[in-house]
């Protein structure tokens, strides 16, 4: 039996996802930039100090991991910089959200590959803010743009993977009461959306592999 990668564990929906996971008794390397009070109170494993937008970070998760297997990473570690606005463009913001939010998957995703065998699976939390036929109110070019370019990333991966027969999945956790939006601006609680998170990667397949989907088990459009 492998074991489950977080990123972005110490604090929102990672932290969620490894509390859910620990409570099936499943082993859980929980990656993050610094630990958190709550995170040690899982008792996952628990590897700080990794940006995932380090090559030198994500190359000493490698070295941690050693030999072990994993079963499931769940890229979940991304920013959402408010503010940019086509009257005001926050290039720098749109930058930096591409480095967490679209290479970072794809940095970690990469430097893990053997780690991988038959039957893992890989969980992109992304954003139906990254949808462009949802794209209903425009703005937040940098989150959407970020999101959208994952998108696309988690579909080649699917492809690229197959053959190694590994399943990714795109997924929407809700409007979720996190730092990110506002713990009081959120439709949800972390612990609901780390469930349907949760129930949505076990029913992965290589047949569903590169799909949309919302934690809620709706199909989200591109
Ligand atoms: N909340 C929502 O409604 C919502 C909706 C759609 C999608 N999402 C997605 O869900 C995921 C989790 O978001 P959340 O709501 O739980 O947000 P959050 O509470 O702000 O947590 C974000 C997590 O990402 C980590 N992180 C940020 N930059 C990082 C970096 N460079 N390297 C490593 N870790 C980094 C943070 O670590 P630090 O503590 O070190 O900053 C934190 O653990 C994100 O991908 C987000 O885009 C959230």
């Amino acid at each position: 039996m492998g074991m489950i990668v977080v990123t972005g564990a110490n604090r929102g929906i990672g932290l969620a996802l490894v509390e859910t996971f620990r409570a099936r008794g499943l082993d859980v390397l929980a990656v993050c930039r610094s630990s958190s009070a709550q995170l040690e109170e899982t008792g996952a494993e628990v590897l700080s100090g990794v940006d995932v937008t380090k090559d030198g970070d994500v190359q000493q998760l490698v070295q941690h991991i050693a030999q072990r297997s994993i079963d499931v990473l769940v890229n979940n570690a991304g920013i959402l910089r408010w503010g940019d606005s086509l009257e005001s463009p926050q290039f720098e913001d749109m930058r930096a959200q591409f480095e967490v939010n679209t290479l970072g998957p794809i940095r970690v995703t990469s430097a893990l590959l053997d780690c991988f065998t038959p039957g893992s699976k890989v969980a992109m939390i992304t954003s139906r803010m990254g949808s462009i036929a949802d794209n209903g109110s425009g703005g937040a070019y940098g989150y959407r743009m970020s999101k959208a370019a994952l998108n696309m990333a988690a579909v080649s991966m699917a492809r690229d993977l197959k053959a190694r027969g590994v399943a990714v999945a795109l997924l929407h956790p809700g409007m979720v009461a996190t730092e990110m939006i506002g713990v009081t601006n959120g439709q949800i609680q972390p612990a609901e959306a780390a469930k349907g998170l949760v129930k949505r990667i076990d029913a992965l397949t290589l047949e569903t592999s590169g799909s949309f989907w919302h934690q809620n088990g709706e199909s989200l459009p591109w």
